[in-house]
């Protein structure tokens, strides 16, 4: 199955009934095997938790802690963005080099980003060396 497919798949089963948005991502990491997330929304709305947690966590879970590529899905009608701290939470598992495609279920659109051009300038561990 794509990294496409299973986004789309899994964005059926985003919990999103405060936005109606429901947003699908899945991870492809080193190994090979594919992880997947939605959002899951709160009543106690700052809760809630967008898709790319979802698919990162599920990755963790399962011992790895290196992605190589990400698929974002939802259907708005332009490919949908990860938010800013999606793309922090991204950054921590993957290379700046990472593709990240974002799509949409409304249309054939898609647009492919690297994680060092969606977060330029990103904190990471040489902000803290000289501590
Ligand atoms: N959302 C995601 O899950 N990922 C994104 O990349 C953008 C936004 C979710 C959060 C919230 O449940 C809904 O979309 C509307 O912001």
């Amino acid at each position: 199955m794509s990294l496409k497919d299973a986004a789309t798949a899994v964005m059926a089963n985003a919990h999103a009934p405060y936005s109606n948005f429901k947003v699908g991502a899945a991870i492809r990491a080193a190994s090979g095997t594919v992880y997947v997330g939605c959002n899951v929304e709160n009543v106690a709305y700052p809760e809630g938790t967008c898709a790319e947690a979802g698919a990162i966590a599920a990755m963790v879970a399962a011992g790895e802690t290196e992605l190589s590529e990400v698929y974002v899905i939802a259907g708005s009608s332009m490919p949908v963005t990860p938010c800013g701290g999606c793309r922090q939470k991204l950054a921590e598992f993957g290379a700046e080099e990472v593709r990240v495609t974002m799509g949409t279920t409304a249309n054939d659109t898609e647009l492919t980003m690297t994680l060092g051009a969606l977060l330029p300038g990103a904190f990471n561990t040489d902000h803290m060396d000289d501590i």
